[in-house]
């Protein structure tokens, strides 16, 4: 049986404005299911829209960029247009944890903001709260944490402080997007497995967007495969592993150097010799499995 998906959304579509009459097609009209309490794995190479796609369900993207869907679910519930999923419990956190902290303001002051943005507290009990959410993603010294500033930090106990202000929203989806690669490897590891640990003890659904299919092998359920702004394969972590149908899919897995837990990063630059693109109307799913499907050349009928 398939779980009951926790998002749902259809027909995404996000569109540049380069400026007032050109106009280009980013995400071109994917459906995405999120199903409940999995770690969901997006893979694709650099440029195939995974973090605008992400953007869009965060409804965070650039300014000229414009989002369009036909339906958006989340826990069976619809979210309509207007309503902006800000307001959903999702949370995302992303790849330089620097984008997103003040360089001026103490690490304290970061976390007490969100706090006191969602709850009335007393700043001592604010205070306290955060010192807790620091402990629970694992930080030394919490105390001390807050009245350091994020230089003072290394780069794998900012994400961490980054997760504890993503968990103060009580989030039930939490998007990561190469949450780790801009740290060495060992940091890489202790990070993903911190988002496991949270993932199973929060009750969270974590999708993982990663270049890198050794992460997937090790952490995900199912993978969902980008490829120049469509989904185009996507399946169980072994469905994609073992059965893969789409040649894309096949080349990125050849780029893999092995697909063991913790293996250095990998960047897949490999661009397809596909000649022509097919236009949408070319193109269809087929399913293989309630779980499997992949997007093939319409079959020219005579
Ligand atoms: N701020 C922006 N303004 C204009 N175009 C953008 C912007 N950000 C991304 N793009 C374009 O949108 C497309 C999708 O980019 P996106 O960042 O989603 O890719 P990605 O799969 O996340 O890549 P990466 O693995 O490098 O993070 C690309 O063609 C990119 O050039
Ligand atoms: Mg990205």
């Amino acid at each position: 049986m398939t779980k009951q998906p926790i998002l749902e959304l259809k027909e995404l579509n996000v569109a540049l404005l380069e400026d007032k009459i050109q106009q280009t097609e980013i995400i071109k009209n994917i459906d995405i299911k999120i199903p409940k309490g999995e770690i969901v794995g997006i893979v694709g190479e650099s440029g195939s829209g995974k973090s605008m796609t992400m953007r869009a369900i965060m409804d965070i993207l650039p300014e000229n960029a414009q989002r369009n869907f036909s339906t958006f679910t989340f826990e069976g519930e619809p979210v309509s247009f207007a309503k902006a999923s800000k307001r959903l419990p999702i949370s995302m956190i992303f790849q330089d944890p620097m984008t997103s902290l003040n360089p001026l303001r103490k690490i304290g002051y970061h976390l007490i903001e969100v706090i006191r943005r969602q709850q009335k507290l007393s700043k001592k009990a604010a205070k306290k709260l955060a010192i807790q959410e620091l402990e629970k993603v694992g930080l030394t010294n919490p105390e001390k944490r807050m009245t350091q500033y994020p230089h003072e930090l290394s780069g794998g106990m900012r994400q961490r402080v980054m997760i504890a202000m993503a968990l103060l929203v009580k989030p039930k989806l939490l998007i990561a997007d190469e949450p780790t690669t801009a740290l060495d490897v060992t940091i890489q590891a202790q990070i993903l497995t911190l988002i496991q640990k949270l993932q199973k003890e929060e009750d969270l659904t974590v999708v993982l967007v990663t270049h890198d299919f050794g992460i997937v092998a090790g952490m995900c359920q199912s993978v969902k495969v980008m490829y120049q702004g469509e989904i185009v394969e996507e399946g169980t972590t072994d469905e994609i592993f073992y059965q893969s149908q789409h040649p894309y899919t096949k080349e990125l897995l050849k780029a893999v150097p092995t697909v063991e837990k913790g293996q250095r990063l990998y960047a897949i630059q490999h661009q397809l010799e596909t000649g022509e693109p097919l236009t949408a109307a070319q193109k269809e799913f087929r399913q293989l499995s309630e779980t499997h499907r992949v997007q093939v050349a319409k079959e020219r009928r005579a």
